[in-house]
C-alpha cells in the first residue's frame, strides 16, 4: 500500500525545479556579477571558465575516482589499503589543481578568504599544503571547526592521509579530550577550544597559520574568534589566516577584514533534481522513512542521506527503518543504516565513510553535520524533511532552549547540493522551500553570552560592547552576561573580572558550573562536586531506559533516590557507587546505566580534578554532609531556584515564570519539595527544570545575600519580578566609553 501510494502522491505532487535550465543565472555568474566592483575576488585562474559554468561541466576532469565512476567491481575488491586510496585520492581533488596558486596567495596575503564548494579539499588539503611548503617549520597549523565530530573524523582523515598515527603529527582537541602531541603540526579543534587556547597563549605564538573553517556556520565561538584574530594579525605580521567557508557570505568576511581577498574554489557539481512535497508533511519522520523506501525501490543504486534534527530523531528513524525492511521484506543486506550525529561514540563513526558493499545501498541518517562540515562519498540521493535544532536564548527570562526550526534556504541548497557531488543527483525535500528564510541569524544573536564575556574579560577586554563584532549581539543578552558574572563574583563593581573569576576561566565549563566547582573550597566537599559537574557534563543520559522495560529500569534508578535526595546527589550516588566495582560495565548493564556516558564521565572528571589542583584547591570529600553538597551546588547555581505553587507547579524565585520538573528528573511526580535549584531550563511542551535538588530558601540569602533578599523567600508575600540596582552599576562601567550609536566599529565601511 504504502509505496504505491507515496509514489503517486510524490509524483502528483511533485514539481521539478529545474532553476538551472531556464537560462537564469547560475549561482557564480551571480556571485561574479554581484562582486564585480566590491571586494578583489579571484577564481582559481586556472579555469575561469569552469567556474562559470555552473551546473554544465564535469566529466573528464576528476572522474575516474570518485566512488560514484568507480564500476561495481571496483567496489570492495580494490586490493589498495585505505591508506593508499586516501593519499592517491588527494590528487583528484577539485582544489588540487589550485594548490600553488593557493600557496602563493597565502604567502602574499596574511588575511585570505576561502570559497570552496563542499567537498572540493578545503579542511582537509590546505593544511597539508601548507606543510608540505614548510610553514610548519614555523609553527603549527591550527584549523577550526565548529562541531567536535568534524575536528575528530577529519583530522583520523588527514592523518591517513599522511600516513601518521592520529595524535602525532596530526591531531584534534576538543572540550575535555586532546589527541595531540609534542609532535602535532597540524592540529584540528573546535572553535570553542582555540578561544581556550588564546587564554593561555594569547598572540598564538606557536601558531603559523590559523584557518577559521566553516565560518559560514556563524557559531558564537567563531564570531569571537574573528574578533581576536583580526586584532592578533596586527601584532603577529608573520600570522597567517586563513577564513574558509562553503557558501557565498564571503563578501562579508572580506570587508570584516578590511577588504581581504578573496578567492573562489571552482567546485564541480552535477545537476542536482529537486523534488518537493507540495502539501506540508504533518509526520516528517513517517514520511522521510517511507521516502527513503521509495527511492530504495524506484531509483538505480546509490546511497541515501537523511538530515534528521538530533540523536534522538535519528535513533527514531533508525528503529522506523528496521521495523519497516522487516515489514516490507527487504534483505537487511540491501540496506546499511549508517547514523552520524556529535554524540555518537568514536568507534561507530568511522562506518559512516565506508564505501557500501556492493549491491547494497547506505542510508546516512545525519544531523546538519553532514552539510557542510562533513562529506559523505557516494550520496545520490538526499531526504531534506527541513528542519534542523538551534539554540535560542531568552535573555529577558535567561531561558536557553533547543528549538526544532526551519531551515534557511542557504541550508536547503546546502543539503541539496551534497546529491550532486559525484554525480547527478536528486533532492526530496518535505516541505517548499518558498517557506523558508534566506539565512539563519548568527549564534551570537541568540545565545547565552555569558561564558565568552567572562573569556573576553580574561583576556583582558575591557569593554565588551565595543569588542568588534561582526554582528552585534542584542545589548541585552550582553548585560545580561554581566550581570550573571557579577552577580556570581566573577566580575567586580567596575566590571572588571575578579581573582575568583580568573579561577572560573580554568574550568571549559559553563561560568555557573565552574562557579559551584570554585565554590565547593568553601564547603569541603570538592571531590563530590566534581563528580556531579562531570557527570552534568557528559552530553548523554546517564540512565537507560529501553522502551519494554521501563517499568525495571524506572526501579533501578529509584534506588539512587532513596529520601528523596534530587537528581544531583543521585548522580553522586550512581557515579559512587560504580567507582566501588571498580568501574564496572556489568554493574552498568545490571542496574540500568549508560556505561558510555560513565566512562566519559570518569575521563572528565580526571580533568576536573586536573583543573582544581591546578588553580590551587586541595581535593576533600565530605561525602556525608548533603548540605554541605547542596550548599556547594548553590553557590553556583543560586540563580537557578524556583518555589512550589499552589496548583504543584513550580515558579521562579527571581523571575515571574512557571516551570515544571523534568519528566526525567527522580523527584517527578514524586516529591513536592518547596524549594528547588535546577541546572537548567528546557523547553518543550512546556518548561522544564532538567537536574532538579531540593535546598532550604534559607541558604539563598546565606550563599547569594547580593541577588536575594528575605523578602524573596518569605513564605505569604506573593512575588513581582524585580531587578536590583547592581545591573545599573555595571552598564555605566561598559557602556561610558562610547555613546550607543557608535559601539562597535561596524559602521565604518
Ligand atoms: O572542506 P571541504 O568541504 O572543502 O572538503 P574536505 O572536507 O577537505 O573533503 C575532501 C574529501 O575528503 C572528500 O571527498 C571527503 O569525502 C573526504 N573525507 C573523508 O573521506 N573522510 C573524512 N573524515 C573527511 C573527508
Ligand atoms: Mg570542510
Amino acid at each position: 500500500e504504502g509505496v504505491i501510494d507515496q509514489k503517486k502522491r510524490f509524483a502528483a505532487a511533485t514539481r521539478r525545479d529545474s532553476e538551472s535550465k531556464r537560462g537564469k543565472k547560475t549561482e557564480q555568474e551571480a556571485w561574479e556579477d554581484h562582486q564585480a566592483e566590491k571586494a578583489t575576488v579571484r577564481f582559481g585562474a586556472k579555469n575561469k571558465k569552469q567556474a562559470t559554468d555552473g551546473y554544465e561541466f564535469v566529466f573528464g576532469d576528476y572522474v575516474e575516482t570518485s566512488s560514484e565512476m568507480e564500476t561495481e567491481e571496483q567496489r570492495g575488491c580494490d586490493s589498495r589499503t585505505v591508506a593508499e586510496k586516501a593519499k592517491e585520492g588527494r590528487k583528484f581533488l577539485p582544489i588540487y589543481a589550485y594548490r600553488d596558486e593557493l600557496l602563493e596567495l597565502i604567502e602574499e596575503n596574511q588575511v585570505l578568504v576561502i570559497v570552496g564548494e563542499t567537498g572540493s579539499g578545503k579542511t582537509t588539503q590546505i593544511p597539508q599544503y601548507l606543510q608540505e611548503v614548510g610553514y610548519t617549520k614555523r609553527g603549527k597549523i591550527g584549523c577550526t571547526q565548529p562541531r567536535r565530530v568534524a575536528a575528530m573524523s577529519v583530522a583520523s582523515r588527514v592523518a591517513q592521509e599522511l600516513g601518521v598515527k592520529l595524535g602525532h603529527e596530526v591531531g584534534y582537541s576538543i572540550r575535555f579530550e586532546d589527541c595531540t602531541s609534542e609532535k602535532t603540526v597540524i592540529k584540528y579543534m573546535t572553535d570553542g577550544m582555540l578561544l581556550r587556547e588564546l587564554l593561555i597563549e594569547p598572540k598564538l605564538d606557536s601558531y603559523s597559520v590559523i584557518m577559521i573553517d566553516e565560518a559560514h556556520e556563524r557559531t558564537l565561538c567563531t564570531d569571537i574568534l574573528f574578533g581576536l584574530v583580526k586584532d592578533l594579525a596586527m601584532v603577529r605580521p608573520d600570522l597567517r589566516l586563513i577564513i574558509s567557508s562553503a557558501t557565498l557570505e564571503a563578501q562579508k568576511f572580506s570587508e570584516y577584514f578590511d577588504s581581504a581577498l578573496i578567492y573562489m574554489i571552482p567546485g564541480r557539481r552535477y545537476p542536482v533534481e529537486k523534488l518537493f512535497s507540495k502539501w506540508p508533511e504533518p509526520d516528517r519522520l513517517e514520511t522521510a522513512v517511507r521516502t527513503v523506501f521509495q527511492i530504495h525501490q524506484t531509483e538505480p543504486l546509490g546511497d541515501i542521506l537523511v538530515f534528521l534534527t538530533g540523536q534522538e530523531e535519528i535513533e527514531t528513524a533508525e528503529t522506523k527503518l528496521k521495523l519497516r525492511m522487516i515489514d516490507m521484506g527487504t534483505k537487511s543486506s540491501e540496506i546499511i543504516i549508517c547514523p552520524i550525529y556529535s554524540n555518537l561514540p568514536t568507534e561507530l563513526q568511522a562506518k559512516v565513510f565506508e564505501p557500501a558493499p556492493k549491491g547494497t545501498r547506505k542510508v546516512v541518517l545525519a544531523t546538519n553535520i553532514a552539510e557542510t562540515s562533513l562529506t559523505i562519498d557516494g550520496i545520490r540521493y538526499v531526504v531534506d524533511p527541513g528542519y534542523c535544532k538551534i539554540n535560542s536564548y531568552n535573555p529577558r527570562t535567561g531561558m536557553e532552549s533547543l528549538l526544532e526550526t526551519p531551515i534557511s534556504k542557504a541550508s536547503a541548497e546546502q543539503r541539496a547540493g551534497r546529491s550532486g557531488r559525484t554525480g547527478p543527483g536528486k533532492c526530496f525535500r518535505l516541505y517548499n522551500v518558498k517557506d523558508l528564510n534566506a539565512t539563519t541569524t548568527p549564534e551570537v544573536q541568540r545565545a547565552n553570552l555569558a561564558s565568552v564575556v567572562l573569556t573576553l574579560k580574561s583576556l583582558g577586554i575591557q569593554d565588551v560592547f565595543t569588542f568588534d563584532f561582526m554582528d552585534p549581539p542584542p545589548e541585552d543578552a550582553l548585560y545580561k552576561a554581566l550581570e550573571l558574572l557579577y552577580a556570581l563574583g566573577a566580575l567586580d563593581g567596575k566590571s572588571e573580572i575578579t581573582k575568583l573569576g580568573e579561577r572560573m576561566v580554568e574550568f571549559p565549563v559553563d561560568p555557573m558550573l565552574s562557579k559551584m566547582i570554585v565554590g565547593s573550597e568553601k564547603y569541603k566537599c570538592s571531590e563530590e562536586i566534581i563528580t556531579i559537574a562531570a557527570m552534568l557534563s557528559t552530553g548523554n543520559s546517564i540512565f537507560y531506559r529501553p522502551k519494554k522495560q521501563q517499568y525495571i529500569a524506572d526501579s533501578a534508578r529509584m534506588i539512587f533516590y532513596t529520601e528523596n535526595v534530587g537528581d544531583h546527589i543521585a548522580l553522586l550516588r550512581v557515579y559512587n557507587s560504580w567507582k566501588e566495582t571498580n568501574y564496572s560495565s556489568q554493574w552498568c548493564y545490571e542496574n540500568f546505566i549508560q556505561s558510555k556516558s560513565m566512562r566519559r564521565a570518569r575521563d572528565i572528571r580526571e580533568q576536573l580534578a586536573g583543573l582544581v589542583r591546578k588553580i590551587g584547591v586541595e581535593l576533600t570529600s565530605n561525602p556525608n554532609d548533603l548540605d554541605a553538597i547542596k550548599k556547594a551546588i548553590l553557590a553556583g547555581f543560586f540563580p537557578h531556584t524556583a518555589k512550589l505553587q499552589k496548583d504543584e507547579s513550580y515558579r521562579r524565585v527571581k523571575e515571574p515564570q512557571t516551570v515544571y520538573v523534568h519528566p526525567s528528573s527522580g523527584l517527578f511526580g514524586e516529591s513536592l519539595s518547596k524549594w528547588l535549584v535546577y541546572h537548567e531550563l528546557v523547553l518543550t511542551s512546556r518548561e522544564y527544570m532538567r537536574h532538579v535538588t531540593e535546598m532550604k530558601p534559607e541558604w539563598l540569602v546565606e550563599i547569594a545575600p547580593h541577588y536575594y533578599e528575605l523578602k524573596d523567600i518569605e513564605e505569604t508575600r506573593p512575588k513581582k519580578t524585580h531587578r536590583s540596582s547592581r545591573s545599573s552599576t555595571i552598564s555605566k562601567v561598559d557602556t561610558k566609553k562610547k555613546p550607543k550609536s557608535q559601539r562597535g566599529n561596524k559602521n565604518k565601511t
